[in-house]
């Protein structure tokens, strides 16, 4: 218990110990401490208190220029029978003029991290790496940043461009309200060569077809992948989950596949998702059997990366039942498996499954993951029951992990429901109703875009997509906010009038902004800017609504929307100029693009020698040219190939313009 102090309390009494009903069985370890100015530390009483009859202490304590008592009771060793009681406990203040002592939350004198401390860039890429202290109301500053980089201390970000490969570690300082303080050394790896820069996507057997895996859904699922466009919106990996496995291990101890389900062996089944030109993804489980029941890989590490090597396996999801609960037990089993991953020779992509139970954010990076499951199997419903994870359960799993994403590191919310329609086998368990509404799977698109979470799909590819399900996993904008190269997960802003806010910063400037409306009723939302750290305070912001692909113009200081029962808007925000400068009339018919070779000319005719501002990006949002002039038109080189769809944003007088045209 922590009690703040205000300055003019004088005294603490009590009398402490064991409490009667412990008898003989006690084992508390107790103490007194107080925190002064500029970190000063004391503890002023403490003992073991272990019986009924051990006598009670009698505290008198002196707290005069002291900001904080804290009183502490650690069980020591023994879990039950800790009852422990500060009795008759009162303080002496002066009452005129004066605050009372009042306990605060014991945050209060933390200074530790609640954010990843591995983190990882691509050169010459934009990154921001958020620092979130432990304690509320704690400073933080940062030393030894490498250059490029500087820390924005009013989002509590480190961000800027490394231009060069390379560690880089540097010093992060939290002093909490108390003045105490902690240095974590954080590292940085900027690298071209990350496993998973952007978050992983593709499909993923479990959700429909369960134990009904065999060569001939692999080829039928990679055939669909890539004949209804799948592939082309970036669904490039298909993993196979449990149940491929023969009865038993060979006499040597490697793994082997069910002969029936795979009868010209797992290799023809990775190579013709190759030849398909997507990745292959496999399933095992660091315990002594899979969650289904088939042997695990635990003991049997080297044997199963060293098959999965020579089967030209991409992907390793591996989950964790039957496996001790611990989480250094874990992280060992964990590491076993990535050590021979790594040491197979081949570049295999780990993607750790123990549902979030051991908090792998704050540790999946350092045992060489890069990405991590942080839920239960997710439920083709909104809402789950009896430990279902339904929309709304995965936005409470999800929602405060934001500060443990980045490129390389991505908290996974689990496979997608969308195109499921109620069809699954145990997605469609522990759901309050199964299957969802249109705007709720699309909440689950846009949450998962949002949280730069992996976009794994579930449904039966065996079977016809319809058009709704397919403009909802295909949708390039929103597909375009997963795959941002700053690989963030959206901030959580809290929920007002029953809808949940996200925004999410990306690479070229812009802003990504969420309301889920999680009433069962239409509900009207005002955004306001102010409550939005990632806007910039002063400045005005163009809306583009995303799923309905359509410009909304220059908004400023709020905007306001009226949101259907369990719909997701989500806007993308681009900087538009300062509050409070009326524009110069820009239409947007006034913008015209054209492209010659690896050229686009722009060109914004009567904006009276106004900068213009130019963005060039491709439909998954990576920038491929910038520029800004006074005259009426510019030219960029851009550099990409022919046929590549070019989205051209300008902004000119608060006014932005886009434009969408192709490479030709
Ligand atoms: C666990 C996982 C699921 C799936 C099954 C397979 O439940 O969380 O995603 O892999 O096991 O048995």
């Amino acid at each position: 218990m922590v009690v703040k102090l205000n300055g003019s309390v004088t005294k603490f009494r009590a009398i402490c110990g064991i409490d009667d009903e412990v008898n003989q069985n006690g084992d508390v370890a107790w103490r007194v401490t107080l925190l002064g100015e500029g970190g000063s530390s004391e503890v002023v009483a403490e003992g073991n208190a272990l019986r009924t009859d051990d006598e009670a202490t009698e505290l008198d304590i002196d707290l005069a220029g002291w900001k904080f008592l804290v009183l502490d009771v650690d069980k020591n060793g023994v879990d039950s029978y800790d009852h422990f009681d500060w009795a008759n406990a009162y303080f002496e203040y002066v009452e005129q003029n004066s605050t009372p002592p009042v306990t605060v939350p014991i945050s209060t004198i933390d200074a530790g991290l609640d954010c990843a401390t591995l983190y990882f860039a691509q050169p010459g890429v934009k990154m921001m790496q958020f620092i979130r202290p432990t304690g509320d109301g704690s400073t933080v500053t940062v030393e030894g940043l490498p250059e490029g980089l500087t820390f924005d201390t009013r989002r509590s970000a480190v961000t800027g461009i490394v231009e060069n490969e390379g560690e880089y570690t540097y010093k992060v300082t939290v002093e909490n309200a108390a003045g105490h303080s902690t240095v974590t050394d954080v590292k940085i790896v900027v690298s071209s060569n990350l496993q998973m820069p952007t978050p992983m996507m593709g499909w993923l057997s479990w959700n429909v077809v369960e134990g009904n895996i065999s060569q001939k859904v692999v080829e039928q699922v990679a055939d669909a992948m890539v004949s209804t466009g799948l592939a082309d919106a970036g669904y490039n990996n298909l993993i196979i989950d449990d149940l491929w496995h023969a009865d038993s291990r060979d006499s040597a101890g490697n793994p082997v596949e069910d002969k029936t389900k795979f009868p010209k062996g797992m290799k023809a089944a990775a190579d013709y998702t190759h030849s398909k030109g997507l990745r292959f993804g496999i399933y095992s489980d660091g315990g002594s059997k899979t969650c289904a029941g088939r042997f695990g890989s635990f003991g049997y590490e080297t044997e199963d990366a060293n098959q999965y090597a020579k089967w030209d396996v991409d992907v390793l999801k591996y989950d964790y039942c039957n496996a001790p609960a611990d989480q250094a037990t874990c992280i060992e089993r964990y590491k076993a498996i990535s050590d021979a991953l790594k040491a197979s020779g081949r570049d295999i992509t780990l993607y750790v499954c123990e549902w979030g139970v051991r908090e792998p954010w704050k540790w999946g990076a350092e045992i060489g993951a890069p990405t991590w499951r942080c839920t239960y199997d997710t439920r083709d419903c909104w809402e789950g029951k009896s430990g279902g994870i339904g929309i709304l359960q995965s936005i409470a799993g999800m929602k405060d992990l934001w500060p443990y994403s980045g490129p390389n590191r991505f908290n996974d919310a689990d496979m997608m429901c969308v195109g499921i329609n109620g069809t699954g086998k145990s997605s469609s368990a522990l759901c309050v109703k199964v299957g969802m509404t249109k705007e709720e799977y699309r909440t689950q698109m846009s949450l998962w875009c949002m949280w730069a979470s992996p976009l794994t799909l579930s449904f039966d590819l065996t079977k016809p997509i319809t058009d709704v399900d397919m403009e909802i996993m295909s949708n390039p904008e929103l597909i375009a906010i997963n795959q941002d190269r700053m690989g963030l997960q959206a901030k959580y802003l809290g929920e007002k009038n029953g809808c949940a806010l996200f925004a999410k910063d990306l690479e070229n400037g812009d802003v990504a902004v969420a309301v889920v409306n999680l009433n069962n009723r239409s509900t009207d939302y005002t955004i306001d800017f102010s409550d939005i750290d990632a806007l910039e305070p002063g400045r005005k912001y163009h809306f583009r609504d995303c799923w309905a692909a359509e410009d909304l113009g220059v908004k400023e200081n709020s905007f306001t929307v009226n949101i259907p029962v369990h719909a997701t808007k989500v806007y993308r925000l681009t900087d538009a100029g300062v509050t409070g400068i009326s524009p110069i009339n820009v239409n947007e018919s006034e913008m015209t693009v054209t492209t010659s070779g690896n050229q686009v000319t722009v060109n914004v005719s009567n904006s009276d020698n106004a900068m213009k501002r130019v963005i060039v990006s491709d439909m998954v949002g990576r920038v491929l040219a910038v520029g800004s002039t006074r005259n009426d038109s510019i030219t960029l080189g851009v550099n990409a190939q022919e046929g590549t769809i070019l989205m051209v944003n300008t902004v000119c007088n608060g006014r932005a313009m886009t434009a969408k045209t192709e490479l030709n």
